[in-house]
């Protein structure tokens, strides 16, 4: 065992079936052992679960690299253990670099121009919801497709094809290491979009369009043409940023409003509460529930000694449930304000989609509620991503509610938006 003295050790490995079975109690475990602790799990690493420590590393960027290294194996630096992957810019660069590919990304995702996509996740979301309203009964994971077409839609990428995409992106954080859906994801799927998003710029190159693949493949970095390569890193973090996580905050929240009637009564008679409404949401049910560094120097945190090598886990779900920062951390409440949240991360990496993500939340639980006004999720047969460690959510989510009126074209055109 490697030696840590002085320094809690705590058995918490987000990877184990335990953890993923309830994550929220799993945190809350490790957060009141110790909320700076060493596991000897996955070769070892340090876990931050109290809110000042996660607040404190995601600051520190020249201590707690994302970039990747050789530390902890080979792959993805984002999480723990590695993911095999190709690398994702600018989540897995540290600053100065970081910052000449998230200005190219700011552009594109601030308040005005996420603003001009609103009809388009508008449309989107109403054709979704027409798919299902006149059945009465749905399985609402389906509905949760829609961050997945928008992101494709916005990329300028066929929207046909955002099932398979889904399961590319999402299967290999959220099926279980060894399992047969996991290997399918990496074997099959995981190349399968590589190579559809290669095509794509490979036309656009061609072809330019208005759209954002074309937008990236226009730009320069610190003064030369950006590569394809880069491009390409680029568009495979915003469409995983883009899909997993808003379906997954998405589908926690519409099966929590099916367990608490009252508050989604209260969202329909007071639709100006869901600003905050979302931002609680994001608190209590942390999409992205834990994301990992790279110590560069030894330091000491809350009197531990992190050293040079050393792999760190930040975790935001359990950060966003400390009492020390929040008052009653386990209760959803939907005016909870301020509500300095960390679910989209903190520091130079904070959530470049942030505003699109809210855009999405907003639209997809506004029109559910509005339309569903009364649906119930059958809670016995709703079934939890095997794997929650990474991210958390619902692959299914069986509800039935009173039928109502499509509001696109009449059922079976196939037509979409
Ligand atoms: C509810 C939905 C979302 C959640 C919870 C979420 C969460 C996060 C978190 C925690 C990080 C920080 C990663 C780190 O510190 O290592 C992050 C970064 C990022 N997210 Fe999101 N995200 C969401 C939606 C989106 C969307 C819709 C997009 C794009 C369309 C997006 C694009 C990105 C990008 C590009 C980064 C990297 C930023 C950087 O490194 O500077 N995210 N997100």
């Amino acid at each position: 065992m490697t030696e840590r003295p002085g320094c809690p050790i705590v058995g918490f490995d987000h990877n184990a079936p335990e953890h993923s079975a309830d994550p929220v109690a799993s945190f809350r475990r490790v957060r009141e052992q110790a909320p700076v602790a060493w596991t000897e799990a996955q070769g070892g690493f340090w876990v931050l679960s109290d809110y000042a420590s996660v607040f404190e590393a995601a600051r520190n960027h020249e201590v707690f690299s994302s970039a990747r290294s050789s530390h902890g194996g080979e792959g993805l630096n984002n999480v723990i253990p590695k993911a095999p992957s190709r690398l994702h810019i600018p989540v897995e660069l540290d600053p100065p670099e970081h910052r000449s590919y998230r200005k190219l990304i700011n552009t594109l995702t601030a308040p005005a121009a996420v603003a001009e996509l609103q009809p388009m996740i508008d449309r989107w979301t109403t054709w979704f919801i027409d798919e299902v309203i006149e059945a009465g009964a749905c399985d609402l994971a389906s509905v949760i497709g829609v961050p997945a077409v928008v992101t494709l839609d916005w990329l300028g990428m066929d929207v046909s094809e955002w099932r398979r995409f889904t399961s590319a992106l999402h299967a290999p954080l959220a099926e279980m290491r060894g399992s047969e859906a996991y290997r399918r994801a990496v074997e099959e799927d995981v190349p399968w979009m590589q190579e559809r998003i290669n095509e794509t710029i490979r036309e656009r190159r061609a072809a330019p369009g208005d759209d954002v693949v074309s937008y990236f493949l226009a730009q320069s970095v610190d003064g030369r043409p950006i590569t394809d390569e880069e491009v390409y890193s680029i568009v495979e973090l915003l469409i995983s940023g883009g899909v997993g996580t808003t379906a997954s905050l998405v589908s926690q929240t519409l099966v929590h409003l099916s367990q608490h009637p009252e508050q989604r009564q209260r969202l329909l008679d007071q639709p100006e509460l869901m600003e905050r409404a979302v931002e609680e949401f994001l608190r209590a049910f942390a999409p992205t529930q834990a994301m990992a560094r790279t110590a560069l120097d030894d330091v000491e945190l809350r009197g531990c000694p992190i050293r040079e090598g050393d792999r760190v886990l930040l975790a935001w779900a359990s950060a966003n449930r400390d009492p020390a920062q929040f008052d009653r951390p386990d209760e959803v409440v939907l005016d909870r304000w301020p509500n300095r949240h960390t679910a989209f991360g903190m520091g130079v990496h904070r959530c470049a989609g942030a505003h699109l993500a809210r855009a999405m939340a907003r639209t997809m639980i506004g029109q559910v509620v509005e339309r569903m006004p009364d649906y119930v999720v059958d809670l016995a047969n709703a079934r939890t991503y095997p794997h929650q460690g990474v991210n958390a959510g619902y692959v299914s989510i069986p509800a039935t509610f009173t039928p109502g009126r499509r509001r696109g074209p009449a059922a079976g055109t196939g037509s979409r938006p």
